[in-house]
């Protein structure tokens, strides 16, 4: 784990109300990994590592609320951004020689680690991308340069399925020989991966977002429901048979002061 205080090289905006940012340094995470950003005065809040080689990894951060709004507004190239980490248990993908990747949103920075990590294994990689409109489908130029086969899904079906990207997946599961089905995004999403892949006898691994405060372990901010495990240390990535225990999977999250609220941030 490192403290770092590093300078914006670059920003991308690689989807409407999401902005990617680079930094040269070597951070060598592992995939699903992520890293705590502060933004002084504001907050401080839980980042996916995206993109990574020897000297450089991406953030990719999606307008959400007072801190990422903070970060889209007042960051720009040659700014400096506090951040500490690498932290949680990472996604794996040892053993395997075919695994299917389901993400959505702000879910793909992690998918996109993973493909990287796989694909140099030699592991054939699927990506099932999911978005609102095609503008929303992020790096697939990135996925298919990593030797990826890509199917995509979009609610308006301006590219690809119309229509959910699980239904894509259930094709995927009917074909068979899949060893391991990934996912990272919006939550209802993941349940219904988890679900499928259960369906099918396949494992899955699944990346749950809760509200961070200390990010590794210590404050409990994070712990779940009926398990009691902590996304920032036990996770953020569970099996899925796991996540399908916890009483909260699908149903609601906590807000900063610990109330349940519901996953589209409305009090219950
Ligand atoms: C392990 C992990 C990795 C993440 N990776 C990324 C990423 O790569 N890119 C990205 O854009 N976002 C990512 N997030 C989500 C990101 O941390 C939140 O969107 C961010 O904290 C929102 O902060 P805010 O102050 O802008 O919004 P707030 O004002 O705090 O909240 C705005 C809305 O988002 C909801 N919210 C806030 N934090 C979370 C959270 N942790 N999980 C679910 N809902 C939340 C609130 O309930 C509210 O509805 C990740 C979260 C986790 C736990
Ligand atoms: S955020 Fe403190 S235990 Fe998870």
């Amino acid at each position: 784990m490192s403290v770092l205080t590093l300078e914006v090289k670059e920003i991308i905006e690689d989807a409407p109300n999401l902005k990617t940012y680079v930094f040269e340094h070597g951070l060598r995470a592992k995939p699903g990994q992520f890293v705590m950003v502060w933004m002084p005065g504001v907050d401080e809040v839980p980042m996916s590592i995206g993109w990574q080689s020897d000297t450089q990894f991406h953030l990719s951060i999606a307008l959400a609320g007072d801190c990422t709004k903070a970060i889209h507004e007042q960051i720009k190239v040659g700014d400096k951004l506090g951040m500490r980490g690498p932290y949680g248990n990472p996604f794996t993908h040892e053993g395997y020689k075919n695994i299917v990747l389901v993400g959505g949103g702000c879910g793909m920075p992690p998918m996109l680690s993973l493909a990287q990590s796989a694909t140099k294994a030699g592991v054939k990689t699927t990506v099932l991308l999911g978005g609102r409109t095609k503008d929303h489908l992020l790096f697939e130029k990135k996925f298919k340069d990593l030797g990826c086969e890509i199917h995509a899904a979009t609610d308006d079906g301006s590219k690809g399925h119309k229509g959910f990207v699980t239904d894509v997946l259930e094709k995927e599961l009917e074909k068979g020989g899949v060893d391991c089905v990934y996912t990272c995004g919006p939550e209802m999403m993941m349940v219904k991966v988890a679900q499928l892949a259960q369906d099918y006898n396949t494992p899955s691994q699944v990346s749950l977002e809760r509200y961070m405060k200390c990010g590794f372990g210590i404050c409990g901010q994070c712990c779940i429901d009926g398990t009691g495990l902590r996304v920032c240390k036990d996770g953020p990535v569970f099996p899925g048979e796991v996540a399908l225990k916890h009483q909260e999977f699908g149903k609601y999250k906590r807000d900063s002061a610990g109330v349940k609220i519901g996953l589209d941030g409305c009090r219950l």
